[in-house]
């Protein structure tokens, strides 16, 4: 039966990655892949996670299995970090812990699908490639709002209202909470309530992806729109990772959290949810989610872990800033000052594939297609060069 299947291509971000690997020149650069960077190019394991391991290490008693539902203390964690609630005070909100980010949109998905059959959800124009998969994967009807505005980099807010006030209702929309990839464009908390406004008029299902939270502003500013619409909305679907923030990539870490519009229907949500966990990877992985109990348990470590997320998210403000101005300085023929005023990890070039194909084959310098790069690639040794190739290929 094998013989009767057809070879994929390569996925577009994994494949960027493999051939930056495969190339031998010294001055390459990889602004591909999603992960944070330090100066020498290394993602470093964070202190307070190393500090937590050890602590596991010690302390841990079993390793029985955990059940569909992740730690309950995890759970309570991330309710916290997200909703902001006292711990554990929201009865309206069922939070689950599930394998990162992916695992969280996906089981939002074919919980979504459970409740409404052949449902449709909006996402931006542009979106993470990734969505696609995960969410029309599980059978949903992907559709777009208009987003990006690639002319005049920045956000087509009119237009976005004017795609999000006729969106039929009851339909779900998909907005990302901060550092919006690709466009690392992100609304302000203004136009978050123009948006909250809509949602509530028609009665929306609001899927707020946060997967980069302490990355843009601070913990809580970043998660400005979720606390807006808990206070607004009936329901909603918040699925978060704990890739970035907390550094935990590989250990597969995230959380999903249901707001239903009465407590009652929490004992619902919970059977569906962990009955398609079950049937999905049965339990997510324990580790990951025990370091970041820990961490966001233990009020010293906590506080440290502050300082870390801090250091990382100034680290890509000053990147963005020193790329701006390196392009300045060279009098490239486009103003990128818009990278400026993006947040997070994430910017568009605006540069044609032929461009990038260039960016690779002359320069080795490396990007996806659409020239998204990752800014933390950046370091005060490549920026030069990573300059003068751009300037090039315009
Ligand atoms: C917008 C967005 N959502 C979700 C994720 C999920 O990440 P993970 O599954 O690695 O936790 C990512 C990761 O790049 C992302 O960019």
């Amino acid at each position: 039966m094998f013989e009767a299947l057809q070879t994929l291509p390569a996925d577009a971000i994994l494949g960027v990655l493999a051939e930056y690997r495969q190339d031998k020149r010294d001055h390459k650069i990889d602004l591909g892949v999603g992960v944070f960077r330090d100066e020498n190019g290394d993602t470093p394991v964070l202190s307070t996670v190393k500090k937590a391991e050890r602590y596991l290490l010690e302390n841990q008693q079993s390793k029985a299995y955990l059940g569909s539902r992740g730690d309950p203390d995890f759970n309570v964690a991330m309710q916290a970090l997200l909703f902001g609630v006292e711990q554990g005070s929201n009865s309206r909100i069922y939070t689950l812990q599930t394998p990162g980010g992916c695992g969280s949109l996906r089981v939002g998905a074919e919980l979504i699908l459970r409740g409404r059959p052949g449902a449709s959800i909006w996402v931006s124009d542009p979106t993470w490639a990734n969505h696609v998969p995960l969410l029309s994967g599980a059978g949903l009807q992907l559709k777009t709002y208009p987003y990006y505005d690639a002319e005049n980099p920045g956000i087509r807010f009119e237009e976005m209202l004017n795609g999000l006030s006729k969106i039929p209702v009851n339909d779900i929309v998909l907005l990302h909470a901060c550092c919006h990839n690709p466009s690392g464009m992100d609304l302000t908390q203004e136009q978050w309530q123009a948006v909250c406004k809509i949602v509530v008029e028609r009665n929306l299902l609001p899927f707020i992806d946060i997967a980069y939270q302490g990355f843009a502003n601070g913990l809580v500013d970043d998660a400005y729109s979720i606390r807006l619409f808990a206070d607004l909305v009936p329901e909603m679907i918040v699925s978060a990772s704990c890739s970035k923030n907390f550094g935990l990539y590989r250990d597969r870490v995230g959380s999903l959290s249901v707001m239903v519009e009465d407590g009652a229907t929490i004992a619902r949500v919970e059977s569906q949810v962990v009955n398609v966990v079950r049937g999905m990877y049965s339990m997510p992985p324990a580790h990951g989610g025990s370091i970041v109990t820990h961490i966001l348990r233990d009020a010293a470590l906590r506080a440290e872990w502050d300082d870390e997320l801090t250091f990382m998210r100034e680290r890509l403000k000053e990147m963005r800033g020193l790329i701006a101005a390196e392009l300045a300085q060279r009098n490239a023929p486009r103003d990128f000052s818009f990278i400026e005023r993006a947040q997070g990890m994430f910017s568009f070039l605006g540069l044609t594939k032929e461009q990038v194909q260039r960016l690779k084959t002359e320069f080795a310098v490396y990007m996806v297609d659409s020239s998204r790069i990752n800014v933390a690639g950046i370091n005060h040794k490549n920026v030069g060069h990573l300059a003068d190739a751009i300037v090039a290929v315009l």
